[in-house]
């Protein structure tokens, strides 16, 4: 696996997901469930996109203590999902024992990739609120090598972030970076952005697309334009 574009499909219902889904008659794209769809419509939903060929990052991020997300991977697995992820703030504990839940009797698993601070958290919140003081972004570095201590096999971050990921965690450790933005399309409310081709040009190994591919009044255009900046 490497270098794909996921497209999020942050709707709220199958009927919106699917009613999207079909307009890709040919290349089927890596598809990123989050919360709300997950939620609405339960794990059927990941059976029934898989069902139609495609790949997906189960975006559910979990974070509890080491036993309870362990047994909440274990139960994940069994959905046959391509990645899935957890905040590495729960520590190497959590991340191991996710790794475990998440490995099937066979040794396969989904791959496992770290939220490090979401990009809504700012410096000042985070030391407001949760009270870390170092600058932010030596605490997603930081994060990047736990996660990789603790065997994950990347990491989501900003695609400005994904060349220094690389720097300190080798060039196999995966970056998957939202943000991303057509040169000539609107930013909406991300704050740094990057167009695919140069995410390509820092080592992003996967972007994560929402609306400019879910809101272009051609979507499958704005699909094959980023795989043609991105991926080939
Ligand atoms: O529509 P847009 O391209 O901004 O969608 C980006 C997707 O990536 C959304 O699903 C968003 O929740 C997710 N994401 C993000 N920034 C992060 C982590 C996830 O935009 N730091």
């Amino acid at each position: 696996m490497g270098k794909d574009v996921i497209v999020a499909c942050d709707f709220a219902s199958a009927e919106q997901t699917f009613a999207f889904l079909d307009k890709f008659t040919g290349r089927k794209p890596f598809v990123k469930i989050g919360m709300e769809l997950y939620y609405a419509e339960g794990p059927s939903i990941v059976r029934q996109i898989k069902a139609r060929g495609h790949k997906i990052f189960l975006d559910l991020k979990l974070h509890d203590i080491p036993n309870t997300v362990k047994k909440a991977m274990a139960v994940l697995r069994n959905l046959d999902v391509d990645i899935t992820n957890l905040h590495a703030a729960g520590t190497t504990a959590m991340m191991k024992g996710a790794l475990e839940g998440l490995t099937r009797e066979d040794g396969t698993r989904p791959l496992l990739i770290a939220v490090t601070q979401l990009t809504s958290t700012d410096q000042e919140a985070m030391e407001r609120d949760i009270l870390i003081k170092e600058p932010i972004d030596q605490v997603v570095m930081h994060y990047a090598e736990t996660a990789k201590n603790a065997g994950l096999d990347g990491i989501v971050c900003s695609p400005l972030e994904a060349g220094k990921v690389h720097e300190r965690c080798g060039q196999n450790f995966l970056t998957i970076t939202p943000g991303v933005r057509f040169a000539d399309g609107e930013v909406g409310d991300q704050k740094r952005v990057m167009t695919p081709a140069q995410a390509k040009a820092i080592g992003s190994d996967y972007i994560v697309v929402g609306r400019p591919i879910t809101a272009a009044a051609d979507p499958v255009a704005a699909y094959e334009r980023c795989v043609a900046e991105f991926c080939d």
